[in-house]
């Protein structure tokens, strides 16, 4: 078998075999720490020097080599080794390689377990930072998309069957509300894992005196993590990220669903920008929604990840393990996926424009009104479940005589039907009338839409 000389391997025999080389190894997809791992070695340097387990040229000198590392590898000219294994050792090596004695010192007081869970942290401090400004922006163009349509009437569905008729701003207006939570459940996420565990060591802390507050407060880390045991082992920042990433996902999903659903020919509700649609290498008239249908899949991708994270993490015995290694390749796919969508998502949204004389002249068919006249009906004395009948048979009669709507009934027919019923009903009777007429705070009519729209104006700006 052959053999390497691993410096922090003379306890084993040194020999190698290629397969366990690339097994083991989280380089090919740890590198792009390289970042965060120089500014935690840095904090850390300079923290060993501040308690004088190294000088202060040490540190200084250090904190150059580490610097100089990462414009190499910045400038794409930094060679890794996989038998380095991961990120940390790949730095840590080329800093002994660079400077000699001092770099040796780095790694007092530390181990990769606490320099990964610390690493892990950083990038997703900056991760969530980008996708709340994603999330940011993609509401920003529903807003701006709503403002056109504050006057402009769609069925809604439930159970995807006609429903009541509402603005096309409220419909759209519903996702800057689902994606308010996911912003504000990210920043939540943010701030619980902005706890520093560096000084943790492998497990059980360190004899040197350190510094952790120093390091968490060099590092921006709102504190340190009290617990070195768990602080080796936590991952829940991770599946709580990657969950966070799901739920925004599943409304990107709801959405695409929608559109995809609105742009075909039977529905035509909206069109999307060609950019947004391919062909078919077959069928040549086809313009089909893929951007959609992708973000809707990749739900299935960013859902997997959040799998594979709680099955790593389960009746894993304490405290670090390998397979922890394994949670940055979800935790990279989740964000990076997320990331992928939001940006497509927003400029879809910006893209995409409501055919709303189409949907208007559908608006007659599924009886959208139905829910006003009861309520109409309740406005004059009637019991609500009561007027619920009287609607629902007034329906039966209209689908019997082939009536497509309320309104092509006669003054009689009503008074027939109820005697509280007068000329005024057939205001009621009109999708846009309706929308109109909705009273209750948050109702999907052109008042509320406005008020909503003026509201997170304000408050995008603030984000
Ligand atoms: N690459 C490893 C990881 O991502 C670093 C920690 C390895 N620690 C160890 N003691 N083997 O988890």
């Amino acid at each position: 078998m052959a053999k390497q000389d691993k410096s922090w391997e003379k306890r084993l025999s040194g020999s190698v075999d290629e397969l366990a080389v690339d097994f083991v190894q989280s380089l090919s997809y740890d590198q792009r720490l390289y970042k965060v791992d120089i500014a935690g070695s840095i904090a850390h340097a300079e923290m060993l020097a501040a308690v004088k387990i190294i000088t202060k040229a040490e540190a200084a000198e250090i904190k150059k080599g580490l610097l100089e590392i990462g414009e190499t590898i910045a400038a794409g000219k930094f060679k890794f080794d996989k038998t380095l294994e991961d990120i940390h050792m790949a730095i840590e090596s080329a800093l002994i390689k660079k400077i000699g004695a001092a770099g040796k010192k780095l790694h007092t007081g530390r181990s990769r377990n606490d320099q990964v869970a610390t690493d892990i942290r950083l990038w997703m401090r900056d991760e969530i930072e980008v996708l709340l400004t994603r999330i940011t922006r993609l509401q920003s163009a529903f807003v701006k998309s709503a403002a056109q349509y504050t006057d402009d009437i769609m069925p809604s569905y439930t159970h995807l069957q006609r429903a009541q008729p509402v603005t096309i701003a409220s419909y759209l207006l519903s996702f800057v509300e689902m994606l308010a939570r996911d912003y504000s459940r990210l920043k939540d996420c943010r701030d619980r894992l902005n706890v520093c565990p560096l000084g943790s060591g492998a497990v059980a802390g360190s004899t040197l005196p350190l510094d952790r507050e120093m390091t968490a407060k060099t590092l921006g880390f709102r504190d340190i993590k009290y617990n070195s045991i768990d602080a080796v082992s936590d991952r829940d920042f991770c599946a709580e990220f990657i969950f966070c990433c799901s739920l925004v996902s599943a409304h990107l999903s709801r959405l695409a669903e929608d559109w995809i659903i609105y742009t075909s020919a039977e529905f035509s509700f909206i069109t999307t920008d060609d950019a947004y649609c391919t062909s078919s290498s077959m069928m040549p008239q086809k313009r089909n929604p893929d951007m959609l249908e992708l973000i809707r899949g990749k739900t299935g991708t960013v859902y997997g990840s959040l799998m594979a994270i709680l099955t790593i993490l389960k009746a894993q015995p304490s405290t670090y393990n390998r397979d922890l290694q394994e949670d940055k390749i979800h935790v990279f796919a989740a964000g990076d996926t997320t990331n992928a969508c939001l940006r497509m998502t927003a400029a879809i949204v910006s893209h995409t424009t409501f055919n709303t004389k189409q949907i208007a002249d559908g608006l007659d068919e599924g009886f959208l009104d139905a829910t006003a006249l009861a309520e109409y009906l309740v406005q004059k004395s009637v019991p609500f479940r009561q007027a619920h009948g009287i609607v629902g048979s007034l329906v039966a009669q209209c689908e019997t005589d082939g009536k497509k709507k309320l309104g092509e009934l006669t003054i009689e027919a009503f008074k027939a039907a109820c005697d509280k019923i007068e000329q005024d009903v057939f205001e009621t009777l009109d999708p846009a009338g309706v929308c109109k007429s909705y009273q209750s705070k948050g109702a999907a009519g052109p008042r509320d839409a406005e008020a909503q729209i003026h509201y997170w104006k304000g408050k995008l700006k603030e984000q």
